[in-house]
């Protein structure tokens, strides 16, 4: 199995970080069009086999897609990270068209592989790709959901004095600090609904600081994270290698769904060797259904901005 990992920064090389520490691939090749970064990393990390007793090997290229020829699974996280007081939306323009240039490079070399999208603003991110390539659509996958869910049971877990693993908790929507829908009529400490646990207030207190989890940490960091980011992409790399069929919520294209089409947005879905292989139904209420359809509004809105750059 070959997974390769587009962009050496500190999410892409975090994601690699943990695909060799769980052994999710035999090879794993980390790109980055700066001179010497993911050679570098690559053999950090690979220093670090000895000690942790993992068998990836794991390699580095400057822009060489050769490398990665033949990859199952890969990971896009180029593309300039949030500064403190941006939102991701304001990434488009650059991301867009660094995006677009790694997907085309990759599929020329990888023509079967599946395509992990983190670069922000990752639901614009992925519906591009999808557009742009022609891809079948379970083979594009936002990860946008996977990381704010993530996010989601640490707030619930601080407030409920409970364990992160034993916490079931989705967020739906877009990947945006006022998009995403944290469904906490949904999330159980271990079966038990929390909101028979915590207060309203307590609730409303959890989702808000959820929705700004990210923007929180660029802000304290002065960049944006990347411990959780990556470890959300290397979570979805091995529920697809493992054919583990996990319920993750993940930004893919809807075709009814959800009351939506043609936009790729934040769903619950079952990850699988073929990609995302199925769209699971919450049903939501009405209140929920309404802030969905805002969200989805929000992204399309994003999405024209693609129009104007003239990139698919
Ligand atoms: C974040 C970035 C990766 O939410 O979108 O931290």
């Amino acid at each position: 199995m070959k997974v390769t990992v587009v962009g050496a920064g500190a999410v892409g090389a975090t994601c690699a970080d943990n695909i060799a520490r769980k052994e999710l691939a035999t090879e794993l090749v980390l790109l980055d069009i700066k001179e010497g970064l993911a050679e570098g990393k690559a053999q950090d990390m690979m220093q670090t086999a000895a000690l942790l007793g993992f068998d990836t090997k794991i390699t580095g290229s400057t822009n060489d897609y050769s490398r990665t020829a033949g990859s199952e699974v890969v990971v896009i996280t180029s593309g300039l990270p949030r500064k403190p007081g941006m939102t991701r939306e304001e990434l488009i323009g650059t991301n867009a068209g660094i995006v677009k240039g790694v997907a085309e490079n990759i599929l020329k070399h990888s023509p079967n592989a599946i395509l992990l999208i983190i670069s922000n603003p990752m639901d614009t991110m992925t519906y591009l790709a999808l557009k742009a390539t022609g891809l079948p659509k379970n083979r594009i996958i936002g990860m946008g959901g996977a990381l704010d869910s993530a996010r989601f049971k640490y707030q619930l877990s601080r407030h409920l004095g409970a364990s992160p693993a034993d916490l079931n908790a989705v967020v739906v929507g877009g990947h945006g600090d006022t998009t995403m829908i944290p469904l906490i009529r949904y999330a159980t400490w271990n079966s038990t609904p929390v909101s028979s646990l915590l207060s309203e207030e307590k609730q409303k207190q959890i989702v808000a600081d959820t929705m700004v989890g990210g923007a929180t940490l660029t802000k304290l960091i002065g960049t944006s994270a990347w411990y959780a980011p990556g470890a959300a992409g290397a979570s979805l790399v091995e529920s697809i290698v493992r054919d583990e069929k996990k319920l993750i919520s993940c930004c893919v294209a809807v075709d009814g769904e959800y009351g939506q089409k043609d936009i790729c947005i934040g769903v619950p879905v079952v990850i699988g060797k073929n990609g995302w292989e199925e769209i699971v139904d919450f049903k939501l209420n009405a209140e929920e259904q309404a802030l969905f359809n805002k969200s989805a509004d929000a992204v399309r809105n994003m999405n024209d901005v693609l129009k104007t750059l003239n990139v698919y």
